[in-house]
C-alpha cells in the first residue's frame, strides 16, 4: 500500500536552484492520498477535545479546512500580511533573507479553546512559531502542531519541541 510520503512529488530547482521542492498538491489531487494524509493528521488527538483547527498560509487552508469538515469544528486562517479584511493582530519572524508577517483575526479565537495547528511543511519552524504566538496571543491553547512533512535538517521540529509544542508529521525528507 502506499504511504503519504510515496504521494508527495518532489520538484528539482523550485523555486531556486539547489532546492529539491517537496509538492503535496499530487498528494492533494489523489483521492486515496488526501483521505490518508487527513487521516493520519488526526490519528494522534483521536479522544482529544479540540475547539478550532488554524491552518498556514497557503497549503495549511487546504489541509485546515478537510479537518475542519471531518471534526466539525471551525477553519481559522493565519495569513500574509495585509491579506485580511477585519482587524489583526500581527506577528514578525525570519525568513532565511529578511522578514515576514503573519496575521490573524483578533476575534477569531477565544481564550480557553483548544486550537490545533497545521501546515504542508516544517523547515525553520518560523512560520509555525509566529502562528503558534497569534494563538497564544488570542488566549488559545494549542493541543498540537500538525504537518505532513517535516525536513529535520532544518531543525523547525527541535525548536518548536524546545518551545513546549507537540509536534506530529507524517513524513520526512532529507
Ligand atoms: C512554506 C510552507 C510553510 C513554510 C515552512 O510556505 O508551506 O508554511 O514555508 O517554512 P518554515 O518552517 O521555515 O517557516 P511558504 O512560506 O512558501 O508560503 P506559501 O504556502 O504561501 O507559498
Ligand atoms: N519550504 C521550505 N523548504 C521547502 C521545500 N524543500 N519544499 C517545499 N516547501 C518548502
Amino acid at each position: 500500500m502506499k504511504t503519504v510520503k510515496d504521494y508527495i512529488r518532489t520538484i528539482v530547482d523550485f523555486p531556486h536552484e539547489g532546492i529539491l521542492f517537496r509538492d503535496v498538491t499530487t498528494l492533494f489531487a489523489d483521492p486515496r492520498g488526501m483521505r490518508l494524509a487527513i487521516d493520519q493528521l488526526l490519528d494522534p488527538y483521536v479522544g482529544q477535545r479540540i475547539d478550532k483547527v488554524v491552518g498556514l498560509e497557503a497549503r495549511g487552508f487546504i489541509i485546515g479546512g478537510a479537518i475542519a469538515h471531518q471534526l466539525s469544528i471551525g477553519f481559522v486562517p493565519i495569513r500574509k500580511k495585509g491579506k485580511l479584511p477585519g482587524a489583526v493582530i500581527s506577528e514578525e519572524y525570519k525568513l532565511e533573507y529578511g522578514e515576514a508577517v503573519v496575521e490573524v483575526h483578533d476575534d477569531a479565537i477565544q481564550p480557553g479553546e483548544k486550537i490545533l495547528v497545521v501546515d504542508d511543511l516544517l523547515a525553520t519552524g518560523g512560520t509555525a512559531e509566529a502562528g503558534n504566538k497569534l494563538v497564544e496571543r488570542l488566549g488559545g491553547e494549542i493541543v498540537g502542531c500538525a504537518f505532513i512533512i517535516d525536513l529535520p535538517d532544518i531543525g523547525g521540529r527541535k525548536r518548536l519541541e524546545d518551545l513546549g509544542y507537540d509536534i506530529h508529521a507524517l513524513c520526512q525528507f532529507e
